[in-house]
């Protein structure tokens, strides 16, 4: 890429500069570093690190940029959540990003934005880091396939547990045998409150948040699908197509045939659970999704590979969730 003229080094090898989210050039840059270290699978475009760097209700992001002979070669940004716990812990951070060129690694330049994130995220007030996973995740955690996760185990973070991407071509889909006769539609302008209590009453954390936020940045109401019984909305599920506001890209589908799409966050009440709505919920969702052109879609950060394999769905990208203790 071609630098902009604005950063400055202060001498041969590399300096520290703070990111600015309103500056293009250095959301370009994060784009530059993060495909050149993560590679093609892993691309992203500037538009996705904007939507990356958007402020969120109540979260402060703070990164840093490597600048070596005025190039930028290496980026951290970090994150936290300090006055609702209501959604998310406050004394958890995340580290969002954290990327070095090829052409500039071990020469000690991850080490001093990573040490720098943790010193960032104690200063929030933070017990406990996270890599990925934040609000607006530029992933769940560590993509396994990078390798890199010997870099964090090194530096105190520990592997709790393994999340997955899954994927298929809905091309072939056919419908899930034991889907109920009940009403699934996309959500119309008449139901924003009774989404509302639905997420209130049923997923009061982080999905009642991410909610309120996708109609606050001017999400589509009806990317959301509604499973409705007879006392109201008993379930909800969100899908993302390529014209969503929420960039499709975020889930890394380039190695799906196109159109894209995917499906989640799934929820049902809590008391109307083990009846087959969850089931009728995905199974009218990826009806919706292959019924608007959508051939690879995918489910994100699951666990649940054997369920959701009974819609045709496999392991497309594997995530180890790294934790340190900042303490
Ligand atoms: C993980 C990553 C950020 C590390 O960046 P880096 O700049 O290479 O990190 P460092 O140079 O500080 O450390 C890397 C290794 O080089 C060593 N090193 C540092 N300076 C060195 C030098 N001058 N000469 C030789 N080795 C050196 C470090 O000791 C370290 O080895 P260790 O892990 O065994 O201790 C980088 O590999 C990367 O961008 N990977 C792809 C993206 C990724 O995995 N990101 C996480 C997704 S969120």
């Amino acid at each position: 890429m071609t630098a902009p003229d604005r950063f400055s080094t202060s001498g041969p090898d590399w300096a520290i500069i703070p990111f600015d989210a309103a500056d293009p050039a250095h959301v370009a840059a994060i784009a530059a570093i993060w495909t050149g270290a993560c590679g093609p699978d892993l691309a992203l475009a500037p538009d996705t690190v904007l939507y990356h760097t958007w402020s969120v209700t109540g979260a402060v992001q703070a990164g840093q940029l490597a600048v070596c002979d005025g190039q930028p070669v290496g980026v951290a940004l970090a994150s936290a959540f300090p006055d609702d716990p209501a959604t998310a812990m406050p004394d958890l951070g995340w580290i969002d990003a954290i990327a070095v060129l090829p052409a500039h690694q071990r020469q000690g330049i991850g080490s001093a934005l990573l040490a720098w994130a943790g010193d960032w995220l104690r200063d929030q007030g933070c017990s406990a880091g996270q890599l990925g996973g934040s609000l607006r995740p530029f992933a769940p955690g560590l993509p396994t396939a990078l390798g890199t996760a010997a870099f964090f185990y090194r530096r105190g973070y520990e592997d709790a547990h393994h999340t997955w991407d899954l994927a298929a071509d809905l091309t072939d889909y056919s419908p899930a045998t034991g889907a109920l006769a009940v009403t699934c539609r996309p959500a119309e302008p008449g139901d924003g409150d009774a989404l509302l209590a639905f997420w209130q009453r049923e997923f009061p954390g982080r999905w009642r948040f991410e909610y309120q936020e996708h109609l606050r940045e001017g999400g589509r109401l009806s990317d959301y699908l509604l499973l409705w019984t007879d006392r109201g909305v008993d379930g909800a599920c969100l899908l993302t197509l390529e014209n969503s506001l929420r960039p499709v890209e975020r889930f890394f589908p380039y190695g799906l045939p196109r159109p894209w799409g995917q499906l989640g966050t799934v929820g049902v009440s809590q008391d109307r659970r083990g009846r087959g709505y969850g089931l009728t919920l995905v199974d009218a969702g990826l009806r919706r999704l292959r019924d608007g052109g959508v051939r690879g879609c995918i489910i994100d950060w699951t666990s649940l590979l054997d369920w959701y394999g009974r819609f045709g769905f496999a392991p497309y990208r594997e995530y180890a969730m790294l934790y340190k203790d900042l303490a």
